[in-house]
């Protein structure tokens, strides 16, 4: 399968544990498939923005960290305390041989994580939050996992933003007072090879404290 195939291939899961089977087969060719073939932008795009507002002692979560090619970015940036988290055991395996995790740990975003309140500085989750993977409930988790005044930043395409529940969510979270806005970027394309092209933006929110 190519690149493109092996795409279409995991958007067509019928079910979680059908797109966890099928990522802990790709695991082993997505980088050179993803990366490589299709140009995958999320991680380096992602993390630029994401280093506009935490700095670099920060103790941060990757949600959704596959193979580990956002830790590849952190790192590159002098960030050093990085927990990673996916569903797929796969992915986690490829991502520790990339030696960049402080811990690497299989939970499923949409359901309760198995972190305390407040246990990370920043979380960032690129290319997770989208069509048949992680669903817009997740960002309460990703929220109560941040510290007060820590951030929370993830990439989404602008449709899925419109159609799949996330302008709710985020906008009911802001409501509640939980967390504020500080930057979404422009709209990019995120997989410059792919036809026809993919757009990405990439929110950042600061976790307010709580009542306020
Ligand atoms: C397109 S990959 C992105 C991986 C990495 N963040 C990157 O930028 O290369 C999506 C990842 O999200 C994981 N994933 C999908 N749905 C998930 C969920 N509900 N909970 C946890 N991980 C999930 C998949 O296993 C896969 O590793």
């Amino acid at each position: 399968m190519t690149g493109e195939s092996k795409l279409q291939w995991i958007y067509t899961s019928k079910n979680k544990e059908e797109l966890e089977q099928r990522y802990d087969v790709w695991a082993g060719e997505y980088d050179n498939d993803l990366d490589e073939l299709l140009g995958w932008l999320g991680p380096k795009v992602g993390v630029e923005v994401f280093a506009r507002h935490v700095p670099q002692s920060a103790v941060i979560l990757d949600a959704g960290v596959g193979t580990g090619l956002v830790g590849v970015e952190l790192k590159g940036l002098g960030y050093t305390d990085i927990t990673g988290m996916d569903m797929s055991q796969g992915m986690l395996d490829e991502a520790a041989k990339k030696g960049l995790y402080r811990q690497l740990d299989q939970m499923v975003m949409g359901e309760k994580l198995d972190y305390a309140d407040g246990a990370f500085d920043a979380v960032i989750s690129i290319g997770v939050l989208t069509l048949g993977h992680a669903p817009a409930e997740s960002l309460d988790e990703l929220v109560r996992v941040t510290k007060s005044g820590g951030h929370v930043a993830f990439s989404l395409r602008p449709d899925v933003y419109e159609e799949r529940g996330f302008k709710e969510k985020q906008s009911a979270l802001e409501a509640a007072g939980r967390w504020e806005l500080v930057e979404v970027s422009d709209k990019v394309n995120i997989l410059p090879k792919r036809e026809p092209p993919v757009e990405h933006q990439v929110w950042v929110y600061r976790v307010c404290p709580d009542g306020k």
